[in-house]
């Protein structure tokens, strides 16, 4: 497809020359002879860029782009400019023009011009997608209470500068929450910068949060900015902040009163404006009373505490999250996703999770990688992730293979099955009934049946 163009110009003769060559250069050209007629135009044709004279009767080149500015803020608009009008064409730029160029016209330089805007609309495009994929891959997925009440509070507490606390075992989300705050705050134009305080060794840190002077120590090359530099005007998370050493944890208490430090060797105050988050796997009261985390601190810090649920206590999650992770690793392997049998989610809403979402994640990638079949089953599912229930146990299936009858075979199954269940649950019926999800009355008809 030809990039298309939009010409506007009052004069006749240049609609005409201007419009024969780009033409001849491959672009398919439009024009109009005023603002009205381009803003008209504009609507029909979305254009991939705009040459709008300055200078026109009528609503000029500068009313008409504050037009579209209003209304159609995504098409670059080059501005042509006559004799005289270079001021205006200065401040045109200024109010959103991509450029502009002088009369009488360059050819050269109308090409080159207009080449530079439509690769300078191409980024921009593939910046909103990378940003909108960045987007869906933080999106929290899940609709248990716990999950709803968390994207509650992150609603809440995303718009302001409040600092948030997120603690939780590991694995149940901390950072994805973290980046989601910041992708839903007036920042999220702004970089989010992490800190591992499990990973910096504690003789980097200095310089890895405030940064250095060029000869600050040997080996420091070059002045180099820290993490609360680079965060400036954005986020910045501290992970695992329950590892960090407490002499850093002293040097970053004063800091975060005033967001105010030096660079390691440097004189000069520097002041920030960051918005701070916390992440944690560790019960930092319980830090504090080992002496391993400071109180005051602590109260910096937890000003809006998050608190991420286990797995394991919501666990009608889990046929989702396996929904959207089998759809996220088929996006990679430009594959169908795979589907996932009954069977199977319930073991896996059995199993006690100790690595979470993470783990959850991990296993589906590994189905993924081993299983052929397009429908994930019991029998595909490794054995550390089922109880010794979930599958019809081998005695059962040497029966089922025995018989001659489906019925046979059913009711063997169903006599192993049941009292397996029975078994586990104490011989109780009505836990097991429950259990298996099945009314008391079916259950005790089957006991019956099997002897
Ligand atoms: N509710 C959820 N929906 C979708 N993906 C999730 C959800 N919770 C966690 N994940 C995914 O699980 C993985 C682990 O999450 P994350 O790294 O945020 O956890 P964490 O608590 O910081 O873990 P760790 O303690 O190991 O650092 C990531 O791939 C994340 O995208
Ligand atoms: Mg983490």
């Amino acid at each position: 497809m030809f990039p298309s163009i939009l010409i506007v110009d009052d004069e006749p003769s240049i609609l005409d020359s201007l419009g024969g060559i780009l033409t001849d250069e491959g672009f398919e050209v439009f024009t109009a002879l005023n603002g009205y007629e381009a803003m008209k135009q504009l609507a029909l044709i979305s254009p991939d860029l705009m040459l709008l004279d300055i200078w026109m009767p009528g609503m000029d080149g500068m009313e008409t782009l504050k037009e579209i500015r209003k209304e159609h803020p995504s098409v670059p608009v080059v501005m042509i400019t006559g004799h005289g009008t270079i001021e205006t064409a200065v401040q045109a730029t200024k109010l959103g023009a991509y450029d502009f160029i002088e009369k009488p016209l360059s050819i050269e330089k109308v090409v080159v011009t207009i080449n530079n805007a439509l690769n300078f609309r191409k980024l921009q495009e593939e910046n909103l997608y990378l940003r909108k994929k960045a987007l869906e891959k933080h999106s929290i997925t899940g609709f248990s209470p716990a999950i709803m009440e968390l994207r509650n509070q992150i609603n809440i507490v995303a718009p302001t500068d409040a600092r948030v606390l997120i603690s939780g075992e590991n694995g149940t989300g901390k950072e994805m929450v973290a980046r989601t705050i910041h992708h839903l705050s007036p920042r999220s134009d702004h970089p989010m910068v992490t800190v591992n305080c499990a990973s910096i060794p504690q003789k980097f840190m200095e310089s890895e949060l405030f940064g250095h002077e060029k000869g600050a120590f040997p080996g420091a090359n070059q002045r180099k900015r820290g993490r609360f530099e680079l965060a400036s005007q954005g986020t910045l998370l501290f992970d695992e902040v329950g590892d960090m050493d407490l002499e850093t944890q002293s040097k970053i208490l004063s800091v975060l009163e005033k967001l105010q430090f030096q660079r390691v060797g440097g004189g000069r105050t520097i002041t920030v404006d960051v918005r701070i988050i916390a992440s944690t796997n560790k019960n930092l009261e319980e830090e504090i009373a080992k002496g391993n985390f400071r109180e005051d601190l602590y109260y910096r810090l937890n000003v809006v505490p998050i608190a991420m649920p286990p797995l394991k206590e919501r666990t009608q999650d889990i046929p989702s999250l396996c929904e959207e992770f089998f759809k996220e690793f088929a996006a990679e392997n430009q594959s169908e996703p795979k589907t996932i049998s009954q069977n199977a989610l319930e073991a896996l809403m059995r199993y006690p999770w100790p690595g979470n979402v993470r783990e959850l994640r991990n296993l589906v990638e590994r189905l993924v990688i081993t299983t052929k079949a397009t429908h994930v089953d019991i029998r595909h599912i490794p054995p550390a992730y089922k109880d010794s229930v979930a599958e019809p146990p081998t005695e059962c299936e040497e029966n089922v293979f025995d018989v001659e009858s489906y019925k046979e075979a059913k009711k063997a199954f169903e006599k192993t099955y049941v009292l397996k269940q029975m078994a586990k649950h104490g011989d109780d019926l009505e836990a097991t009934a429950q259990a298996i999800g099945m009314d008391k009355v079916s259950l005790k008809k089957i006991l019956k049946n099997v002897g």
